[in-house]
């Protein structure tokens, strides 16, 4: 047991590690095959079975050796009993009957004690099991609902940031410092910024993935930590940076977050989102998504997922980056769209980008910079005074983007 137990704990740890290097392998393969990856690949998955195999050898030797000394143990004490009840029964202090009486519970004890070891075999790995599980059970979200949560009023909306700071967890710096905007309903904030910026970290706090470290966050007026999480996620529509779409129709994904939206609901969401052109063609209401929306483009799987937002009724709705991989074209059709829709209207919408066109028209833009907002205003106003905004501009308009605002 001393030599068998950890080597079990660490077998499990392998085991572990085969899965991972497979399923990286499986999600991954077009990015191997287009790197010509795949004897590295193929390499490092035959590493990872080739360290279970070695480990799996060595405990299972040791566990092997139980059963023939746990055999040889009871045979010897046989051997043991029989010689000396031999020499007790030839001088007459004992009978045969007992000897053999004496013999069977001897091997029933032994075989009942080579029960057990077979048993302290699973408990190791049942043990490395049952951790991993309990790591995972016992994990407490930190993000959690008041005692006594209040009811988030349904408008008019408003989104507030208040001195708010940010980390992520064990990071050195903030993520985010000092934040402070507020936005009221028929708004457009935009935040503009390079890659890594922390505009997601940014627009994330609004649907609490993450608490500020200090400060406050109110939406209709309300603090976010006041509320509940249900009441908070029901208020906001968010489209995240990555599109994602579940197999199924395009109808059962557009209905996601309004479950009675009715056909033509979903149709004006849909030409809004300038989406309905390439559904119609596509099979309409009822046509098929496939796994992660894999067949549209990427273009397609983020105006359907705007759209999948703007049919939601919500008091904030936010766009993380939903439009960088749109035409300009399209790109400003939709935000002139998005604009009409009364929906829109009543409510703050919060639009994340990278392109000056896209944030031109709106009503604030929030120049963000390493985590700190370096400059917010209007179009005009940052144009005329902000450096790191007339750096961005410059940059794209050097480039040949028409800024159309
Ligand atoms: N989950 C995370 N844990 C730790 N750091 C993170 C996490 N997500 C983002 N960051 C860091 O925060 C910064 C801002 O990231 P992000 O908000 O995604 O940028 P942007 O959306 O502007 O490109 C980056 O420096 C990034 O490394
Ligand atoms: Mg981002």
């Amino acid at each position: 047991m001393f030599f068998a137990v950890p080597l079990f704990k660490s077998l499990q740890k392998k085991i572990d590690r085969i899965n991972l290097v497979f399923r990286e392998g499986l999600t991954g393969v077009r990015v191997i095959r287009a790197f010509n990856q795949d004897q590295f690949e193929q390499d490092r998955f035959e590493g990872a079975n080739q360290d279970y195999t070695n480990t799996g050898i060595k405990v299972f030797m040791i566990v092997s050796l139980m059963f023939p000394i746990i055999t040889l143990i009871v045979s010897g004490t046989n051997i043991g009993i029989v010689w000396y009840g031999g020499q007790l029964i030839g001088s007459q202090a004992m009978e045969v009957g007992n000897l053999v009486a004496f013999m069977t519970y001897a091997t029933q004890l032994l075989i009942s004690f080579m029960m057990v070891s077979m048993v302290f075999v699973f408990v190791p790995r049942a043990q490395a099991s049952a951790a991993r599980i309990n790591e995972v059970m016992d994990l407490k979200s930190k993000i959690n609902d008041a005692d006594q949560p209040v009811d988030l009023p349904a408008g008019p909306a408003s989104l507030t940031f208040d001195h708010v700071n940010f980390r992520y967890t064990g990071a050195e710096k903030l993520a985010l410092a000092d934040v402070n905007f507020s936005a009221t309903a028929g708004q457009t904030v935009a935040i503009i910024g390079g890659t890594g910026s922390g505009k997601s970290t940014l627009v994330n706090l609004i649907p609490r993935l993450f608490d500020p470290e200090s400060g406050q966050i109110k939406l209709n007026g309300t603090a976010l930590t006041a509320a509940s999480q249900a009441a908070l996620h029901d208020a906001i529509s968010i489209t995240q940076q990555k599109a994602v779409l579940f197999s199924g129709t395009v109808r059962s994904n557009m209905v996601y977050g309004m479950k009675d939206a009715s056909d033509a609901q979903i149709w004006h969401a849909l030409d809004v989102a300038q989406a309905s052109d390439f559904i119609k063609e596509e099979g309409g209401l009822d046509g098929v998504v496939e796994q992660d929306g894999a067949n549209f483009s990427g273009g397609q799987r983020q105006r359907l997922v705007i759209a999948r937002t703007i049919l939601k009724r919500a008091s904030v709705y936010i766009f993380d980056d939903s439009f960088s991989a749109l035409d300009f074209k399209t790109d400003s059709l939709l935000r002139q769209d998005l604009r009409k829709d009364e929906q829109v209207q009543s409510a703050v919408t919060v639009i994340v980008a990278q392109r000056v066109s896209t944030v031109a028209d709106a009503d604030l833009i929030l120049v963000i910079d390493g985590g700190q907002i370096v400059g917010q205003g209007t179009h005009d106003e940052l144009k005329a005074t902000n450096k790191t905004y007339q750096e961005i501009l410059e940059s794209q308009l050097r480039k040949g983007d028409e800024v159309d605002a």
